[in-house]
């Protein structure tokens, strides 16, 4: 219910704060990220739920503020204040996971590790072309034998 109710919180802070191309740019992203997320902890036995608003919110303060530095810190935060009111489960984990998502470099607990795994998976298919660090390379390679 609360899930629910944290997703709605959700798309009132992109409609209410997010304008134009970004606008499209921050559902797509997040969207994307929460559904790789939910697949990754159907092979990994992690908290659908968790996992969902994990990647739901894990760059809200990015779009909202649009400044990139920080981001997971402020979208931790963010997610924090509506956890008050709406209470899910393992919290603290998405909470950290949301904090340390930006450094792809260090392997993290599970949590974590989902979330970076979906946020790499999802700016690749965004763009299949780029060149990717050995670091992220990684993480495409081992999604695509996982799922
Ligand atoms: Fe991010």
């Amino acid at each position: 219910m609360n899930t629910e109710l944290l997703k709605q919180e959700f798309y009132k802070l992109i409609e209410s704060k997010v304008y134009g191309e970004y606008k499209i740019k921050a559902y797509s992203h997040s969207i994307q990220v929460s559904t790789i997320c939910m697949m990754l902890a159907r092979k990994r036995g992690l908290d659908l739920e968790a996992c969902e608003i994990m990647g739901l919110y894990h760059d809200i303060s990015k779009y909202t503020s649009r400044v990139s530095k920080l981001h997971g810190t402020y979208s931790a935060q963010i997610l924090e204040e509506l956890l008050k009111q709406y209470p899910i489960a393992l919290e603290k984990e998405i909470l950290h996971a949301i904090c340390v998502h930006s450094n792809k470099s260090t392997i993290d607990d599970d949590y974590s590790e989902c979330l970076k795994d979906a946020d790499t998976y999802a700016s690749f298919l965004q763009e299949p072309q780029q060149v990717l660090s050995k670091e992220r390379e990684e993480r495409v390679r081992r999604i695509e034998n996982e799922i």
